[in-house]
């Protein structure tokens, strides 16, 4: 039994090997040309050496990139993704033929899986480097030019430096070599001084400026021979709009609500808070920008600088508003000081308001008018002793005699008419006291008018000298700034 399933085992194999060697045969007279010339090459060759006769000859990679697509900029991680097509040109000296036998045939496409492949790695890559290149066919002259272009997604670490946040250039290099052949046995060269831009998508957040590819010689402290590579420079620059829309515009408008706090009268007691709101929705913004930018200490952001310097303008409105709300509401019981008197009245008219309660209540300062008519003796002399204190206010508060008289003379002179009979006098007495006391009144409500007037003049005061606080830093951190950073790029 065990016998019989021997010998049909073994007719099947010497079935299968005969099948085999008239296969063989078979083809050698259905052969094509690229079968055929496929074969001749493949007699013989080996993928893993150097395809150079004499060894002391280095292989020649030009190599060049043509940039497809700038995939990604993760300023977080620090990595640029870029979809190129990697193209890579050698001679190969033992892929040669002679196009007469072959029907005049002088390029074979060759899976590159059966050829030599020079090592091409990136250097500054920041994949897994298990990953191959795609399996792509070779284009094989007849002269042995071996031209590859493999697509290839790179990811390559590149520090980012955004300190101009979103003005900010980048500068991303790609580096390319051979990671294992000296300079001696594979020579890098590159294929031109540009890449190739013919197939380029443009991305939506970054504009490419600028590219070079230079090729370096360089020496590692492993070995004495050079190691030569390929470094591709890409200059990137971010597309502001975005940000001008979604950042830039809001805050610049957020900020101004918070200027307009200054306009808002104490007595609705909506300043403080106006500011509060404005200095939260900020808040949101930074939030928006921590998102975006890696979270290093090596620069701070210009867009954070700019949001940093809106907040701290609005905080310090904040703070100013509770100081003018409490010199409104409380109106202190003193006067207004002369020197804060004086120096509003410069402010005033360099801000073009009139205020109306400081002026006229200067007198209020000195001596009250009434306090001096019992020590101006009698009242029968009374016309005379009005005249002569009338003068002296006139002359002590520079205010014109017109306009003191018609103000506080005139209900005097008519309490002052009825003054012969001595029952009058005490009635006098009973009103001249009335009447001191309602000018106590006038004048404590004056006094409050006073302050209500100072936070008034403050509030316009602070707010010109935030609006061009803000307008001077809005155009130096967002104009001034970037345009040095633009100079200095372009003269390096
Ligand atoms: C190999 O190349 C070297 C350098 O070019 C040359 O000196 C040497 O003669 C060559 N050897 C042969 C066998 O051609």
């Amino acid at each position: 039994m065990s016998r019989d399933l021997l010998l049909v085992v073994l007719h099947a194999i010497l079935l299968s090997l005969l099948e085999i060697k008239v296969g063989c045969v078979g083809t050698n007279v259905t052969k094509t040309d690229e079968q055929r010339l496929l074969d001749a090459l493949m007699t013989g060759y080996s993928k893993d050496t150097r395809p150079v006769y004499n060894a002391s000859h280095p292989v020649k990679v030009s190599l060049g990139i043509t940039l497809t697509q700038i995939f990604d900029v993760d300023e977080k991680n620090q990595v640029l993704t870029t979809n190129v097509w990697l193209d890579q040109e050698w001679k190969d000296e033992k892929l040669t033929w002679d196009t007469g036998e072959y029907n005049g045939l002088e390029m074979m496409r060759i899976p590159c899986r059966k050829l030599w492949l020079p090592d091409i790695v990136l250097y500054n890559s920041a994949s897994d480097h298990n990953e191959k290149y795609m399996d792509a066919l070779a284009m094989v002259s007849h002269d042995g030019t071996v031209f590859w272009p493999p697509i290839v997604k790179f990811r390559s670490s590149c520090l980012m430096d955004m300190t101009y946040f979103p003005f900010d250039d980048q500068m991303c290099k790609l580096k390319l070599g051979s990671w294992a052949y000296t300079g001696y046995q594979v020579d890098i060269l590159n294929r031109s001084n540009t890449v190739d831009l013919s197939r380029f998508v443009e991305n939506g957040e970054w504009e490419l400026v600028k590219t070079a590819a230079v090729r370096n010689n360089v020496f590692y402290t492993c070995c004495v021979e050079p190691f030569p590579d390929v470094t591709i420079t890409l200059h990137i620059r971010r597309r502001t709009i975005y940000y001008m829309y979604n950042v830039i515009i809001p805050s610049i408008m957020l900020s101004s609500l918070a200027l307009l706090g200054f306009w808002i009268n104490p007595d609705s007691g909506e300043k403080v808070t106006l500011g509060l709101t404005v200095l939260l929705a900020l808040s949101v913004f930074m939030l928006l920008i921590a998102e975006n930018t890696p979270a290093t200490s090596f620069f701070i952001p210009l867009l954070g600088v700019y949001l940093i310097t809106t907040m701290s303008f609005t905080s310090l409105s904040v703070i100013c508003s509770v100081v003018v709300t409490n010199l409104h509401i409380r109106g202190y019981a003193h006067p207004v000081p002369n020197w804060l008197r004086s120096v509003l009245f410069v402010v005033s008219t360099a801000l073009c308001v009139k205020p109306h309660h400081l002026k006229k209540n200067m007198w209020l300062n000195k001596a009250s008018y009434w306090n001096r008519i019992p020590q101006s003796s009698t009242f029968g002399n009374h016309s005379a002793t009005n005249g002569r204190v009338v003068h002296d206010l006139g002359e002590e508060t520079g205010i014109p005699h017109d306009e003191v008289h018609q103000e506080g003379a005139a209900p005097c002179d008519r309490l002052l008419k009825d003054d012969n009979s001595q029952a009058n006098h005490a009635l006098l007495e009973t009103l001249k006291c009335l009447m001191n006391k309602h000018e106590d009144d006038e004048r404590e409500k004056n006094i409050h008018d006073e302050w209500k007037e100072v936070a008034m003049v403050i509030d316009r005061f602070l707010f010109v000298v935030f609006l061009l606080g803000m307008i001077g830093a809005s155009l130096y951190i967002l104009v001034a700034l970037p345009l040095q950073k633009l100079r200095k790029i372009e003269n390096p």
